[in-house]
């Protein structure tokens, strides 16, 4: 099965694809964190994108287009997909139309996470990652169970996002509403757009999630 997680800056996005990768076996592919990984070891795409993803601004389609391309060929993608943080225009969504009519696969759903804008920004502000295995965390509502320590393997570093602060995540609300927004109704005049309540604690959020999936 191939879905799309759409949803604006802190919808929980990452937090859910990781959780249904565990249980449902398809690949998460997160454009944010190919990017990050791109940056971290130095590569052409990483330095392109840096500067544009500081100041909170969306890549260019092209370079984003393929990099899921090369991306979605690997033989893992054979079990099924969950794209995050991609497609986020309407040329990024024609081309992944494209790519998939060409590669004879096909999208099952979109599923929008819906929060309000005054949640996002305390959910970027206070969220942390363990530096050594990727383990998501927030400050508030998903704390580390002793303080300091990653829950999953012990480490001790953690890392914080440089565009997670209020002065970056306005002009990323801002790229939402304008570029990424009119995904919707693009989604919505194919049947494929479903709707879920991000608001909610996290595992409820999973559990209607897997309803909606086991339901396709
Ligand atoms: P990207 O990395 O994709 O960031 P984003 O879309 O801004 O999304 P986030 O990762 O911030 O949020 P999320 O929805 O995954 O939330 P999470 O689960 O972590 O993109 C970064 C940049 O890369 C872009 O600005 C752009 O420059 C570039 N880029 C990437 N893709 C691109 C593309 N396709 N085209 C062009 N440019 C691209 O949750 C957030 C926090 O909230 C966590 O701490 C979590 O613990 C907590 N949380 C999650 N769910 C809940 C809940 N239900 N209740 C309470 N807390 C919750």
């Amino acid at each position: 099965m191939n879905i799309i997680l759409l949803g604006p800056p802190g919808a929980g996005k990452g937090t859910q694809a990781r959780k249904l990768e565990e249980k449902y076996g398809m690949i998460q592919l997160s454009t944010g964190d190919m990017l990050r990984a791109s940056i971290k070891k130095g590569e052409p795409l990483g330095l392109e994108a840096k500067g544009l993803m500081d100041q909170g601004s969306l890549v260019p389609d092209a370079l984003i287009v393929s990099m899921i391309e090369a991306r979605i060929d690997q033989p893992d993608c054979a079990k099924g997909f969950i794209l995050d943080g991609f497609p986020r225009t309407v040329p990024q969504a024609q081309a992944l139309d494209q790519m998939l009519s060409l590669k004879k696969k096909n999208l099952d759903a979109v599923i929008e996470l819906k929060v309000d804008e005054a949640a996002l920004i305390e959910r970027v502000a206070g969220r942390f990652t363990c530096a050594k295995c990727g383990e998501g965390y927030h400050d508030t509502f998903k704390p580390t169970r002793i303080d300091g320590v990653c829950d999953v393997c012990g480490a001790k570093e953690f890392s914080r996002r440089s565009d997670d602060n209020a002065e970056t995540m306005k002009i990323r609300l801002q790229a939402y509403r304008d570029q990424t927004a009119p995904i919707l109704p693009y989604y919505e005049q194919k049947g494929m757009l479903k709707g879920l309540d991000g608001m909610a604690e996290m595992t409820f959020v999973f559990d209607q999630l897997c309803q909606l999936i086991d339901s396709l």
